[in-house]
């Protein structure tokens, strides 16, 4: 299931990797730290800023996925013999009316209602069960942020991107991130990007040397599973504060 396949567990490697990077590439040297302690001091200080809010936004998603992983563990339980394992409706039974049984996008609050109440109170089939005496409004609010995860390519890429990009492009995407000031050329601003989806794709795929670019952009498509590289695609195209190029 897509929250197997995330590569936490690599990123999370990737990420200390990259802080060690970051501690080396202070510059300590006598002579130079008495020509530069000014500029030192504020790169150290503006390092340990970006630290903690890189480190906060990652407690956030990971706060987010823990709970959604807690949410598809439930969903293993007790919704996959209807709905199948993905939520494209390919369970192994049928619905007595000959429903479809795909989950789709919805608002939070719908998932919800039709799971506190079962499908007839919003006027759905009367085969999708209430499900409010069987399960802890703890379950089912990790149902909620499950299925509204899973449902949406834009919040899976956010989730893609704040794990495994942040540290290079900036939180926000805007090139400023942690480790920008070691490259250059230095991350892309992805929020001014000039490059259409496919070029996107592939770059994040094959990394930055293969496109001519730089090579300090890695290559992902080991790391990142196909879909999880459209969703992170999916989720740029949110960012951008400039036209999307034609
Ligand atoms: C016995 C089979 C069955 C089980 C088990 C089941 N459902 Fe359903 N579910 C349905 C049917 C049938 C529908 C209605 C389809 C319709 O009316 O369009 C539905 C609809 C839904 C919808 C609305 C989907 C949409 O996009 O409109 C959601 C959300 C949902 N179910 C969540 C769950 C969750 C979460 C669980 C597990 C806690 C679960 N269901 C277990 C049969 C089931
Ligand atoms: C180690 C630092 C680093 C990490 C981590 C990183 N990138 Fe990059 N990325 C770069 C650099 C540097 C460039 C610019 C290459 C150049 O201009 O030659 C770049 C370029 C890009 C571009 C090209 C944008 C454009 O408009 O030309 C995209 C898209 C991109 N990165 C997406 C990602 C995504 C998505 C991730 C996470 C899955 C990621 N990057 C992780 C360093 C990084």
């Amino acid at each position: 299931m897509f929250m197997m396949k995330m590569g936490l567990r690599g990123s999370a490697v990737f990420s200390a990797m990259l802080f060690g990077v970051l501690m080396m590439a202070v510059p300590t040297g006598e002579s130079f730290a008495t020509e530069n302690s000014e500029t030192i001091a504020k790169v150290k200080k503006e390092m340990r800023e970006s630290r903690k809010e890189i480190r906060k936004a990652m407690k956030q998603t990971r706060g987010k996925v823990k709970q959604a992983v807690r949410g598809g563990l439930v969903y293993k339980s007790y919704c996959v013999v209807c709905h199948g394992e993905t939520g494209d409706g390919d369970g192994n039974t049928k619905a007595g009316d000959g429903l479809l049984m795909k989950i789709n996008k919805q608002t939070p609050a719908f998932f919800e209602e039709i799971i506190l109440e079962g499908g007839v109170a919003v006027q759905r089939s009367k085969f999708m069960p209430s499900w409010k005496d069987v399960l802890s409004t703890e379950q089912i609010g990790d149902l909620v942020t499950y299925l509204s995860m899973v449902t949406d390519p834009v919040s899976r890429g956010e989730v893609v991107f704040k794990t495994n990009c942040i540290l290079c492009h900036g939180l926000n995407g805007d090139g400023m991130g942690r480790a920008a000031v070691l490259f250059d050329p230095p991350p892309t601003d992805l929020t001014r990007s000039d490059k259409n989806d496919i070029y996107k794709k592939m770059i994040i795929t094959m990394g930055g040397e293969a496109m001519g670019r730089s090579s300090v952009m890695p290559i992902w498509g080991m790391e990142l599973s196909d879909d999880e590289i459209d969703d992170a695609v999916a989720y740029l195209r949110t960012i951008l504060v400039v036209p999307y190029p034609e």
